[in-house]
């Protein structure tokens, strides 16, 4: 369901090109033309900034171009510096105990649950007291919202499904295990389930079209949350079991390859073998999703997400054994959830796992010309901010730490010990280095134009290919000097005691580059057809983008602050580089 970008590409025409040999050169009188195209760049920005505040009004939209993509918001690419607030915080009580932790972090969105208990605590009685103040308080606080919605699956139980649902079995009836007993998740293939579901969450986006769509503050909706099934491979219900032994629908055929040696059309199991429970479940319930899903775009067309609870990213991949929340969107069948709900725009991770490998390949995972790249969940431990460069960096629409509230919950071990500053500050940090530029970034990334890395564990260098320019980030330097020329020194930068270096770059034009970093080194040379060239800095400037997306200059860098690379501490830099060869 994604929209189409040609609009917006019209309206704001950036076109950078490849870094050149000819351009590098000086005697070229290549200087003249690199300040023309700082210049275009520069205005391209301003006209971003122009036109999006031109077309306040304009529904939010993911749109996709060449495998990219970009949330658009008041008709402009979007970056979600965001924030997930603690279950069990969607009440007005609550609320300010969250907008001050959002006021520290610096985010501009707030991922936040709705239930399906609290708007229709009684059946068709419904109640959007909490919602009503909710947009009232965020727009007050200048926040966005991505609204999360928990009806029929909320970590796989109906736990946030109203009573007079999750006590009648018979009306809503639970998944049945082969031998008849239940288990505490809704079946799919109950339909009363299903129906109820849809029209709660119809009213919902009734609701927020009613106050909301002339603002904008709801800017996409998450339908369900972690869908799936833990300890249960798939419903064994006399319903479910027809459907497991019917054929396979035509357009699940087409996006998921049969298992070897299966059959190419018949029932689940006759094509996909070991894996048919797993992915019927998740047939299941991604046919329940879109219904939901397609009702609630029909009133209210925001753009529509999920969340998964995820599979061992390293794994070798093998059918289901008690491993994962069977059903839901794992990396594994995203395909099959983009053809069952198409009008589910993308499908995040929640990544729990601070380990750099596993991070990374979650990433890799999601992040397809098919779905954008979004973390809607992710530990608030300090370990984990830095993977906002790389998230950025790769062309991601943003991310959301879980927790991030002082409602005086703390979800260690999978996240910070404390609720408190102490959690906020390490993606402060970080988030201080995007806000300024967010609009900005998150066009650019819509462009291809970003790049990104976060410290693995191991602290190894990491290596940005830009095609005619490598940069190598390095981490635990001193600002000062080369490593191997004080072989004696044992000290290393406070602050790196956990990884908590990254970078991310945006190409500005062929030889102009906009760099953020935290607790990293940035040393770039000539590559591919540039190998042989020497790349040395032009202008190293810091500086920062006023209100309206015009650069302000502040200093020069150079000297000490180049010869040994760019070096960034925790402090809030932006630099804008020109590189030149001689
Ligand atoms: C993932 C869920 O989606 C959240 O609602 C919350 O329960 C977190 N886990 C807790 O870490």
């Amino acid at each position: 369901m994604s929209g189409t970008a040609k609009q917006y590409h019209q309206v704001i025409p950036l076109q950078t090109k490849t870094l050149t040999k000819s351009f590098l050169f000086p005697h070229r009188r290549r200087a003249a033309y690199a300040s023309l195209a700082i210049g275009l760049v520069l205005s391209c920005i301003v006209r971003a900034t122009a036109q999006s505040s031109m077309t306040p009004s304009s529904m939010p939209r993911l749109v996709e171009e060449n495998g990219r993509h970009a949330l658009m918001v008041d008709g402009a690419p979007y970056l979600i510096l965001g924030a997930q607030a603690n279950n069990s915080s969607n009440y007005p009580a609550s609320l300010p105990k969250i907008w001050p932790a959002l006021q520290q972090l610096g985010a501009n969105t707030l991922e936040i649950p709705v239930a399906w208990e609290q708007i229709e605590p009684e059946e068709s009685r419904f109640d959007f007291t909490y919602v009503d103040t909710l947009l009232e308080q965020a727009r007050q606080n200048n926040v966005r919202l991505i609204l999360v919605w928990f009806g029929t699956w909320k970590n796989t139980s109906p736990a946030y499904a109203p009573g007079w649902v999750k006590f009648n079995n018979a009306r809503f009836p639970r998944m049945k295990r082969a031998d008849g007993t239940y288990v505490n998740c809704l079946s799919p293939f109950g339909e009363t389930t299903r129906e109820g579901d849809k029209a709660a969450f119809v009213a919902l986006m009734r609701h927020i079209k009613n106050v909301d769509s002339d603002q904008h503050t709801v800017i996409m909706v998450q339908v369900e949350n972690e869908a799936g099934t833990y300890g249960l491979v798939r419903d064994y219900s006399e319903r479910a079991n027809q459907a497991y032994n019917a054929p396979v629908p035509k357009a699940i055929l087409k996006a998921m390859p049969a298992f070897a040696g299966g059959k190419a059309t018949g029932s689940w199991p006759e094509v996909f073998g070991p894996y048919a429970d797993e992915y019927f479940h998740a047939w299941a319930i991604a046919s329940y999703v879109e219904e939901i899903a397609k009702a609630g775009r029909q009133v209210y067309d925001l753009p529509l997400s999920m969340n998964n609870a995820l599979r061992d990213p390293l794994t070798p991949l093998a059918p289901w054994h008690s491993d994962f929340a069977s059903g839901g969107p794992t990396y594994d069948v995203i395909s099959l959830y983009k053809a069952a709900a198409p009008h589910i725009d993308l499908i995040g991770p929640d990544i729990y796992l601070a380990d750099s490998k596993k991070f990374e390949t979650v990433l890799k995972q999601f992040h397809r010309a098919d779905n954008a790249l979004y973390v809607p969940e992710m530990g608030n431990g300090a370990e984990f901010a830095r993977y906002a460069f790389s998230i950025l960096g790769q062309q991601g629409l943003g991310l959301s730490p879980f927790g991030m509230d002082f409602t005086g919950y703390s979800n260690f071990p999978l996240g910070a010990k404390t609720a408190d500053a102490a959690m906020i500050e390490p993606f402060a940090k970080i988030y201080a280095l995007f806000k300024p530029i967010a609009r900005e970034w998150a066009r650019l990334s819509f462009d291809g134009k970003v790049y990104g890395v976060s410290e693995r564990d191991d602290h190894a260098p990491q290596i940005l290919d830009l095609g005619d320019i490598k940069a190598t980030v390095t981490y635990r330097e001193w600002q000062f000097g080369e490593k191997e020329a004080f072989p004696n020194l044992k000290d290393l930068p406070a602050g790196t005691e956990i990884p908590t270096g990254g970078v991310a770059l945006a190409r500005l034009s062929d030889t102009q580059f906009l760099i953020v970093g935290a607790h990293a080194r940035i040393k770039f040379d000539g590559a591919g057809k540039l190998k042989d060239n020497p790349v040395i800095f032009d202008r190293v400037e810091e500086g920062h983008f006023d209100t309206k997306g015009q650069w302000v200059f502040e200093r020069m860098w150079n000297g000490d602050q180049t010869d040994y690379g760019l070096n960034f501490t925790d402090q809030p830099i932006v630099l804008k580089v020109s590189l030149r060869t001689y």
